[in-house]
């Protein structure tokens, strides 16, 4: 079998990258030659501003902007009807990055409707996006998938139960296919990042004194930044050897 990992010239759809770990990935990807599709939920704003920057790089590549709020199935098939039309063919490149999570820690003070719109948001819309892009990848035999999972999938949050489940639910999405698909020439990895500042998320490590995330508790001893994040997704989708794992970004915190 013949090894390719270019990703010049290939397409990425990225989620959500009118946030901060978002925009880093499509700034890194950009810079690897990948043409985007990226989207925002509601801060159109902050994707027109990446848009530009990206487009100012004369990089060569097509970037296109979109509305998706993934919590919608009408927007996820009309998301992907539109890469269609600007790029010509569905994404090459997945990024599962749009989520959602409050910081809820208490059972108790969890509605039934706040867990049923995290479970959708970080869950459902992963096997949605990825049922709708594994065709065109089955096709050419070619595709990556990450998932930004988190390290509360083991447990350990700043947010509640329902966050903690729904990436621990994307982990086993995203393993399970790995080892469905991987003679298709599909990867399926996740990156499970923690206390990541410079985000929507986690504006500045002030955001997490006293909480378990709290940079004394982190052995590196500083929180992690959003560029990191998008080194790691950078390298599984240029390493199509590796498949099927959670890569925990993290610091050290356990
Ligand atoms: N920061 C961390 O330390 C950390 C740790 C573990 C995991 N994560 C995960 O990393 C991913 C990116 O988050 P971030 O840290 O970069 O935070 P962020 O800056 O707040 O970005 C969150 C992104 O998700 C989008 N989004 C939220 N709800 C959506 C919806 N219903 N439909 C479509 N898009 C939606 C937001 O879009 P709009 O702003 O346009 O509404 C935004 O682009 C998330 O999956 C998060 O769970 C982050």
């Amino acid at each position: 079998m013949t090894v390719d990992n270019e990703i010049k010239g290939r397409l990425a759809l990225i989620t959500g990258a009118s946030g901060g770990i978002g925009a880093a990935c499509a700034h890194d990807l950009l810079a690897h030659g990948v043409n985007l599709a990226l989207t925002y939920s509601t801060n159109k704003d902050a994707l027109s501003e990446l848009v530009k920057q990206l487009r100012g790089h004369d990089a060569g590549c097509q970037v296109s902007s979109h509305h998706c709020d993934v919590a919608k199935d009408q927007d996820l098939t009309r998301l992907f009807d539109e890469v269609e039309r600007e790029h010509g063919r569905h994404p090459d490149i997945l990024v599962v990055n749009a989520g959602y999570g409050k910081r809820t820690s208490n059972i108790l003070d969890i509605s039934i409707d706040e867990w049923d719109y995290t479970i959708n948001v970080n869950l459902r819309s992963s096997f949605v996006l990825t049922k709708l892009a594994v065709p065109h990848m089955l096709e050419q035999h070619w595709g990556r998938v990450v998932y930004i999972s988190s390290i509360a999938a083991g447990g350990t949050s700043i947010n509640g139960c329902h966050y903690s489940a729904s990436k621990a639910g994307v982990q086993g999405l995203s393993k399970n296919l790995a080892s469905k698909m991987g003679k298709d020439g599909i990867t399926f990895n996740d990156v499970a990042p923690a206390m990541i500042t410079g985000t929507g998320m986690i504006p500045t490590e002030d955001n997490l004194k006293g909480t378990p995330g709290d940079v004394k508790n982190i052995p590196v001893g500083r929180s992690g930044s959003t560029q990191e994040c998008a080194n790691v997704v950078t390298m599984l989708c240029r390493t199509g050897y590796m498949t099927g794992q959670s890569l925990l970004l993290s610091g050290g915190l356990k």
